[in-house]
């Protein structure tokens, strides 16, 4: 194979897979940064039946869904399975079931054809998709550390992310290191997203919904407060640290956590709902939305269906979500000396939250990175760029790699 990205590595062909939820996925990516192929295919009209992925149905939909995903994964990028350099896949957190379907036919592959298989933490790949891209645009890498927010429907996570530079030959290559600064005590954003739209009887999932009608609304109609959740402080660890940049907060009795909390938004909600008569609306809505499911979140039929009270309320709702993800976010960049900050997950997908890091990242000079729509969501071309690194590191799988529904990425 020719040495195409310069690595002496290879081709650094790596096919990713993903089902670690409800989307099987695959993508072929060369040298952790060009995507010759990303193939997704969603199971979100199967759950919304159900308001909710239902794990079961999801693995069997794996099952029917991996061999036809892989294999339009390989066509579009025009390669032959004997090209690779080695398979990635995503070993959780996520649903067992499902991430068991990615894992075996991962490690087929790589048993059949001799490859290395490399396991890969899905929030580190979700970190790896703004990466990947932001690598594509600017001809400078991002300085260290970064301050990385994962929010999507099953997690809200804040990381400290740095790359070591160990690897001598290959210094841009070098293994990452993280640490979860913060974390939700109960709800993930996305989750509230997609109950709150459940309780006013929109589409599943939420997000899109609520991000499309909350710009017909007033976001200071209704007055949400988030509750303070005390910072946790850490007793233990090093911090990644910077020395241009020390951690501002860093204490004798160790460095402070940024955790959420979104349950009690979703219960403010359901409340103003009953407390303003607005059941019999929403009601309504629901079996609207039922009888016509071509009309999309962003239609004027939708929008017709919202009186400007329930505008109103959305359009609060999602204000309140996205300042509170804004205030810890940059509270925890400034106190680990942040010099660059990703945001990346499901929920990076909204407009209102783009728009407000944005806004907030130049008025302080902070280089700010968002993944394109289609890499917010689910994908296995973050898991084949997350993969890189660690394929240059030579960190392989072991042959007996099994899912890990609550793996978590880093120290805290
Ligand atoms: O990353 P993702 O595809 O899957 C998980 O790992 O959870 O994220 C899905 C989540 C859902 O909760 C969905 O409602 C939310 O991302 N989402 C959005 C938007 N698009 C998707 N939330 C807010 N605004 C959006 N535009
Ligand atoms: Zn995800």
């Amino acid at each position: 194979m020719s040495d195409e990205a310069g690595t002496g590595l290879g081709g650094g062909l790596i096919l990713g897979i993903e089902s670690s939820c409800d989307e099987t996925a695959a993508a072929v990516v060369r040298g952790g940064t060009a995507a010759l192929s990303n193939v997704v295919a969603s199971q979100m009209n199967l759950h919304a039946n159900y308001g909710g992925v239902v794990p079961e149905l999801a693995s069997r939909e794996h099952l029917r869904n991996i061999v036809p995903v892989v294999r339009e994964a390989m066509s579009r990028a025009g390669v032959g399975l004997e090209d690779l350099d080695a398979v990635a896949v995503t070993e959780g957190p996520g649903l067992a079931g499902a991430l068991l379907v990615g894992i075996t036919y991962a490690k087929a592959l790589t048993l059949g054809l001799d490859k290395p298989l490399i396991g890969v933490n899905h929030l580190e790949g979700h970190i790896h998709a703004v990466l990947m891209e932001a690598r594509q645009a600017a001809d400078t890498p991002m300085e260290m550390p970064l301050l990385a927010l994962v929010v999507s429907g099953g997690h809200t996570h804040l990381y400290v992310a740095e790359q070591t530079r160990d690897i001598a030959e290959h210094s841009r290559q070098g293994a990452w290191r993280y640490r979860n600064v913060g974390r939700t005590v109960d709800d993930a954003a996305g989750e509230a997203y997609d109950k709150v739209a459940k309780l006013l009887g929109l589409g599943y999932p939420g997000g899109p919904w609520i991000d499309a009608l909350a710009r017909r609304g007033n976001p200071h109609a209704v007055p949400f407060r988030f509750a303070q959740i005390k910072h946790r402080v850490h007793r233990d660890g090093p911090i990644p640290t910077n020395k241009k940049a020390p951690p501002k907060q860093e204490q004798n009795e160790g460095s402070p956590s940024f955790d959420f909390s979104f349950s009690g938004i979703k219960t403010a909600v359901l409340r103003y709902i009953e407390t303003n008569s607005m059941r019999e609306g929403v009601e309504e809505r629901r079996a609207m939305l039922a009888a016509h499911p071509e009309w999309k979140p962003g239609s004027q039929e939708a929008a017709a269906l919202c009186d400007t009270q329930t505008l109103d309320l959305i359009a609060s709702f999602q204000h309140a979500v996205v300042g509170n993800l804004l205030r810890q976010t940059f509270a925890a960049a400034e106190a680990y000396g942040a010099r660059g900050m990703v945001v990346s997950g499901g929920v990076a997908a909204n407009s209102e939250l783009r728009r407000r890091f944005q806004a907030e990242a130049d008025k302080r000079g902070l280089p700010v990175a968002f993944p394109s729509l289609a890499l917010s969501t689910d994908n296995a071309a973050m898991i084949a760029a997350a993969a890189w690194p660690k394929f240059v590191a030579g960190q392989f799988a072991p042959d007996t790699l099994g899912a890990t529904p609550q793996l978590r990425l880093g120290a805290s």
